[in-house]
Order: C-alpha cells, then sequence, then structure tokens
C-alpha cells in the first residue's frame, strides 16, 4: 500500500511539474512562422586584432571579449624572439594546450607532487599544461617563435593570470626577502609590476639541469609529437591528425586535430554530439558553413589568422578554396573525440526508409556513401 502511494505520488509530483517538463517538448515540435534568435557571429580576426607587444614578443588573443560565442575556449596567438621569456606564472581558472608552428620554446611545469619537467617543443609540437601548474616558455631560437595557445575557458585572460613578478613585487618586501632568502636591495632589483613577456638570454642549447638538482622527469609528460605522428585518417582529399587523452593521457580536458585539406576538397558535414570547436586557420583558406537549426545557416570564409568558433551539436562543413592547401586547428573542449557524419548516419538507416525522407528513389539512395567519407577530394 505504502508502495502503491509513493507511485501516484511520484506520478502527481511529474503531473505538478508538468509545465517544466511540457516546455522544452513544445519547443521541439517546429512551429511556423516562429522567430529564432539569429546565429550568432562566428568569426574572429585574431591576427589583425591590436594585442600585447612588448621587447620579448607579442599576444593576441580570442576570449568572449572578441568573440562573444566562444563561452568555453579561448585562444592566443604569442610570439616569441630568441631568448623572449614568458615568465614564471599560472593559470587559476583553465588549462593550457598549445600547438607550435614555428620556431624553438623551451617550457618548463610544475606539478602540485612537485615533479617538474622541462622540455624543448619545435614545430607540429603540442603541450598540455593542467590547470593551476605552473609554468614558464623561453624562445631557444633561431629566429622568432609561434604558438597558438589554446584554454578550455572563453572567459580566461591571458592578460590576467598569475605572473611571478606581480606576485613578489605587490608582496611586502620584508615578507618576499625573508622567503626567498634574498637581502631588501635585491628584492628591490625584481622587475616591479607584472614582467608578462620579457627579453632575456637565449637559453644553452643543451638543457641545464633544473636548480632542485633533481633530474627525474614527469611520469605524465606534458610533450605531444602532433605533427610527426602519422595521419590517423588519410583521405582523397587531405588528412586529419587527432590528439585525444587517448593519444596524450595528461591532456583531460581538450582534444586537438590538426587537419589538412588539398586544394577543392570539402571536409564533410558533420557535427560533434559532445563538444564545441575552435578553429585556427594556419594556412590557405576556406569557407565555413554552420547549421543551427531552425532554419539557421550561415557562411563565412577564413584565411591564415582566423579564428573559427562552432557550437557543439551545429552541423558545418569546410570547404578548401584557393590554389594553396588549406590547414587548421581544430581544438574540441573534450578529451573523447566524437563526431558523426551525413554519409555515415545515411548510411545506418533502411534505404527505404532514406528514400521517404529524402524523396528520393531506391537507386538514388544506392548512390549515396556507404561510410563517413572525411575529407571529399
Ligand atoms: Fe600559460
Ligand atoms: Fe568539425
Amino acid at each position: 500500500m505504502d508502495f502503491t502511494r509513493r507511485g501516484l505520488f511520484g506520478a502527481a509530483s511529474v503531473a505538478a511539474a508538468g509545465l517544466a517538463v511540457a516546455i522544452p517538448e513544445a519547443q521541439a515540435i517546429p512551429k511556423k512562422g516562429a522567430k529564432h534568435e539569429p546565429l550568432q557571429n562566428f568569426k574572429f580576426d585574431i591576427e589583425n586584432s591590436e594585442g600585447w607587444f612588448g621587447e620579448g614578443g607579442s599576444a593576441k588573443q580570442a576570449t568572449v571579449e572578441e568573440l562573444p560565442v566562444s563561452e568555453s575556449i579561448a585562444g592566443v596567438s604569442m610570439r616569441l624572439k630568441p631568448g623572449g621569456l614568458r615568465e614564471l606564472h599560472w593559470h587559476a581558472i583553465a588549462a593550457e594546450w598549445a600547438y607550435v608552428i614555428e620556431g624553438n620554446v623551451r617550457a618548463t611545469v610544475i606539478a602540485p607532487n612537485g615533479q617538474a619537467e622541462s622540455a624543448d617543443f619545435g614545430p607540429g609540437d603540442v603541450w598540455f599544461f593542467p590547470k593551476g601548474h605552473g609554468h614558464a616558455l623561453q624562445c631557444l631560437g633561431p629566429g622568432d617563435s609561434h604558438f597558438i595557445l589554446v584554454f578550455d575557458d572563453g572567459h580566461f585572460s591571458e592578460f590576467g593570470t598569475f605572473s611571478i613578478t606581480d606576485w613578489i613585487t605587490k608582496t611586502d618586501p620584508a615578507v618576499a626577502a625573508k622567503v626567498m632568502g634574498l637581502s631588501a636591495e635585491a628584492i628591490a632589483r625584481i622587475p616591479k609590476g607584472e614582467m608578462y613577456i620579457g627579453q632575456g638570454k637565449v637559453p644553452p642549447r643543451v638543457p641545464e639541469n633544473l636548480r632542485n638538482g633533481d633530474p627525474s622527469t614527469n611520469q605524465f609528460p606534458h610533450k605531444f609529437r602532433l605533427g610527426a605522428m602519422p595521419p590517423q585518417h588519410a583521405y582523397a582529399g587531405g588528412q586529419i591528425r587527432i590528439v585525444s587523452q587517448k593519444e596524450f593521457p595528461i591532456q583531460n580536458t581538450v582534444t586537438g586535430a590538426l587537419q589538412d585539406l588539398h586544394p577543392g576538397a570539402i571536409r564533410e558535414m558533420h557535427w560533434h554530439p559532445n563538444a564545441d570547436e575552435w578553429q585556427y586557420y594556419i594556412k590557405g583558406r576556406a569557407r565555413v558553413t554552420i547549421f543551427g537549426a531552425h532554419g539557421r545557416v550561415a557562411t563565412e570564409e577564413f584565411g591564415a589568422g582566423h579564428v573559427a568558433f562552432i557550437k557543439q551539436g551545429f552541423g558545418h562543413h569546410v570547404e578548401q578554396i584557393g590554389s594553396e592547401p588549406t590547414q587548421f586547428l581544430a581544438m574540441f573542449n573534450s578529451p573523447v573525440y566524437e563526431e558523426i557524419s551525413l554519409s555515415q548516419w545515411l548510411a545506418a538507416n533502411p534505404p527505404s526508409m532514406i528514400a521517404d525522407n529524402l524523396g528520393l528513389s531506391v537507386s538514388e539512395v544506392e548512390k549515396l556513401p556507404k561510410r563517413s567519407q572525411g575529407i571529399i577530394g
């Protein structure tokens, strides 16, 4: 009896809460003449933005300030001159992922268990520093380095992180002197305010030992050689290299995909069930079209230095344009890579259902692709 009463009570609660349940249901049904918010802008020209310039390098950012749709992912295009030092710092609200486009960088990072790692990164290499882990970067030369930093929070600002000079020089000098074991005169020489990017000496080719003399490397390496890896997916129209947590265990919040499109290729219509997609165009040009349901589509053209943002679940495709091959980096805010393509979906249904749905003849349905096509040549 008690069971029944509880059952009835449960049913009544659902009925009472019926309004909350019914509204999303009603919205799922297409309504003639219904007004929907227009799609948000999904393009930002990061390389032509103002950014920060200093003696040792520069940085330009794409956060929700610059591209409001990009709530989940922020990016920074950073350049360092030989010896240029992105000073010791940490990020309180975001993990940092990076892809090196040009030049060579030495990075150090410390984990809460005290393990530290120093590693050198060249073109095609990726690093991942978990949220809050202290790190620093220095350009090894020859020539400048250029890398794309990606953060797993669109509200992150590279210009508002926790830097060592800022912290020490805002601390009572007597406290800083006692903690660091230095004279007041030495503390007074530490650069005032936040250095951010400074100019140092080019580090020696052979890495020095860490100050603590501990040569042990971190048990979870922070480095992954994405560019040097054979692509997991090679198609007539190009190739895709994916680094998810499966390939790079420490990288537990994001996935990266380096995509190369030959001239005339199309990255086929698809969507990502589990993640937003943030793109940075490294070279070449492309036209990106997004589908945001309720008849809403938008197309923008992208070239080197442009950022795109595609919301989770939005349909999209990329058309390569121009005679130069196109390369872009796609970042996802999930450590697991998921994709469903139009071709794959159509192949996963009975022919008569597809014929009825699309108004095609059975012989036309026969011609549809039977598996995902990735990049069509
Ligand atoms: Fe950082
Ligand atoms: Fe995609």
